[in-house]
């Protein structure tokens, strides 16, 4: 291609994210449109989005979608990629009734400290490509199965080979060598682990869930984000997936990007979210696999308070890299519209990250593109379970 552009026309359906263009909604929806990008040493960027075909075709030999439909990457900003081994018998049990408290946690931490950096490298590059084909062009990823301070460390670095979104998750659970000795773990996490694992996270989250003997209260997890923020890294949080908590409170209280799960919430927390810039990260995904009540999007948005859709992408709770199922799944159980999930799966998620380069479409920003093999977004969740969506270009 001349000067590395690139066209794409006779797009039916252009998702932008920018409520300054097309029909201005917020998903900013451009009817038969047409993109010009190009390649730069930072990836593609586009340098035309429109009505106007030629502004395309007089640069080069375009690609003709017709009439399908174009959306902003998926983000999926909640994921635990780095694991060894699956507990697919812990599933069948659950969609018998048992329920889950996270006990089922110490089988992966098993797997995961006994394979080879090859071996997680392997499996890190294979579950990326599949959400790549799945319309994901942004992950972020969490350590959380190594719980010992080199294998939370080599997790995170491993992470960071494939994504600047890393998540130091040592207070995932309490490990057995440490469960007659919680607060000695909690020291740990808080003052080595975190050392070892500051250069190569971004982030720093607890799963806060006092109901469980595995996780962490409201004071662990305070001062474990606490030390966190001190080494550079933001907070964000697991809250609300067993029970009601001080999770979301807490989150709030610290500005944390985000608060994840959020299956169980007080009128108090909803206040707080809605008073607040943290982003409610929903992961309808997990209430499936793990047959607890869905979380409701639509309280929440009717509160104002900003919505993020992800997987949560993990060998436990739901081991599903697919956010299409995940949208599917928030307009049928979350109260959601198809245009509130898509807006969730995307410039939502990116919020989650504190990030506005992605989960939208505009002119000089990077050519994040998911291609939907239909007419519509709309048939993200109109078509559950099949594979129309897909991210443009290689992974
Ligand atoms: O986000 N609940 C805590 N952590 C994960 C599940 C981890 C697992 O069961 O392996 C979650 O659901
Ligand atoms: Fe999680």
């Amino acid at each position: 291609m001349a000067d590395g552009l690139i066209g794409l026309v006779g797009i039916g359906e252009l998702v932008t994210n920018n409520p300054e263009l097309g029909d201005g909604s917020d998903l900013g929806i451009i009817a038969n449109a047409s993109i010009l990008l190009q390649q730069t040493s930072a990836g593609p960027v586009i340098r035309y989005l429109g009505g106007d075909a030629l502004q395309v075709n007089q640069h080069c030999e375009p690609i003709d979608l017709d009439g399908r439909a174009v959306v902003p990457g998926f983000v999926d900003s909640h994921t635990h990629l780095v694991f060894d081994g699956d507990r697919a018998e812990e599933f069948v049990a659950r969609m018998g009734g048992r329920p889950y408290d996270g006990g089922g946690i110490a089988t992966t931490v098993a797997a995961t400290r006994a394979a080879s950096d090859d071996q997680l490298r392997m499996l890190l590059r294979h579950r990326l490509t599949e959400m790549h084909r799945q319309g994901t062009t942004t992950v972020e990823i969490k350590s959380g199965y190594g719980l010992t301070v080199a294998d939370e460390a080599r997790s995170l670095a491993l992470a960071r080979e494939f994504t600047e979104e890393t998540t130091f998750l040592g207070a995932h659970v309490v490990p057995a060598e440490y469960e007659h000795d919680r607060d000695g773990y909690v020291a740990l996490v808080a003052v080595e682990m975190l050392q070892a694992c500051a250069p190569y996270a971004k982030w720093v989250d607890v799963f806060c869930e006092p109901g469980s003997p595995h996780a962490f209260d409201r004071d662990e997890a305070r001062m474990i984000l606490r030390s966190g923020m001190s080494a550079g890294l933001r907070p964000r949080l697991h809250a609300g997936q067993l029970g009601p908590g001080p999770g979301v409170q807490l989150a709030v209280e610290l500005d944390a990007a985000s608060v994840d799960h959020c299956t169980y919430l007080s009128d108090d927390d909803i206040e707080a979210l809605a008073a607040s810039d943290t982003v409610a990260t929903l992961l309808p995904g997990v209430e499936f696999s793990t047959r607890s009540p869905y979380s409701d999007a639509a309280r929440l948005l009717a509160r104002g308070i900003t919505v993020a859709l992800a997987t949560d992408c993990n060998p436990g709770t739901c081991y599903s890299s697919s956010v299409g199922f995940c949208l599917a799944l928030a307009v049928r159980e979350l109260g959601m519209t198809p245009a509130q999930a898509l807006w969730a799966a995307t410039a939502g998620a990116a919020r989650s990250l504190r990030r506005t380069d992605i989960g939208r479409l505009t002119v000089g920003g990077p050519a994040d593109l998911t291609l939907i093999d239909g007419p519509s977004y709309l048939h993200l969740a109109y078509r559950p379970g099949v594979p129309i969506a897909r991210a443009f270009g290689p992974p």
